[in-house]
């Protein structure tokens, strides 16, 4: 099994990166697949949408050729996305509209990790992400999901940079999403089998 971590802040060192990196490390040593694939939008490394994503433009299959075949080959998914204004970037927005047709998310489970830097924030990006990001790509959101507030205080690689209550509880919480995301990725290889899950006639959600 194969699950692919999408980090979606557009920051080099943002805490979005590295809680995705403290769940993927968790995966390995909790045993709960043989490989994770972690992909960041630090820095902006996708270009931005244009319709040479249909064409099958060259230019296209250099940025993201590489990057789809990875994703075709994970069974489950984790989407880490910061809290920015209220929205999830527009990176990660970008991000979903290069997939679509090509099936690579398709009927494959994921878990929302929404982080936001204050005690407040976190939830608009778990409604952005159920509500707009899977109609086209398909992509299947747990009803379980993760909220990471005051985002510096914890999934620290230094233990004494942690508020060691938030940490427990949130590293509790983590294992519990990761297990329950294992769980369905066995079961849904069973539903992309089962050959009712094709994208052909009806390509696009209504
Ligand atoms: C452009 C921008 C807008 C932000 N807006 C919010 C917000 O609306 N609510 C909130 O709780 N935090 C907000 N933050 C703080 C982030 O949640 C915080 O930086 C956190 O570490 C997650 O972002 P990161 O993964 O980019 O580090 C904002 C940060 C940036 C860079």
């Amino acid at each position: 099994m194969k699950i692919g971590i999408i980090c979606g802040s557009h920051r080099n060192e943002s805490q979005s990166e590295k809680v995705g990196r403290y769940a993927a490390a968790q995966l390995a040593e909790q045993d709960l697949c043989d490989e994770v694939f972690v992909f960041s939008l630090a820095g902006n490394p996708l270009p931005f949408w244009d319709e040479g994503v249909w064409t099958g433009d060259a230019k296209w299959e250099d940025a993201i050729g590489e990057l789809r075949r990875e994703l075709a080959g994970c069974d489950a998914f984790v989407v880490v996305s910061p809290e920015w204004h209220g929205m999830v970037p527009g990176g990660l927005k970008n991000f979903f509209l290069l997939w679509p047709g090509s099936g690579v998310l398709a009927h494959k489970p994921a878990l929302i990790i929404s982080v936001a830097g204050g005690a407040g924030g976190g939830a608009y990006p778990v409604a952005e992400l159920r509500m707009s990001s899977y109609k086209n790509s398909r992509l299947c959101y747990l009803p379980e999901h993760l909220i990471v507030r005051n985002a510096g205080s914890v999934f620290n690689a230094d233990p004494s940079s942690n508020d060691a209550e938030s940490q427990d509880y949130l590293h509790g919480r983590l294992i519990y999403c990761l297990e329950m995301l294992r769980e369905y990725a066995i079961a849904f290889a069973g539903i992309r089998a089962s050959g009712k899950t094709s994208l052909e006639t009806y390509t696009n959600g209504m």
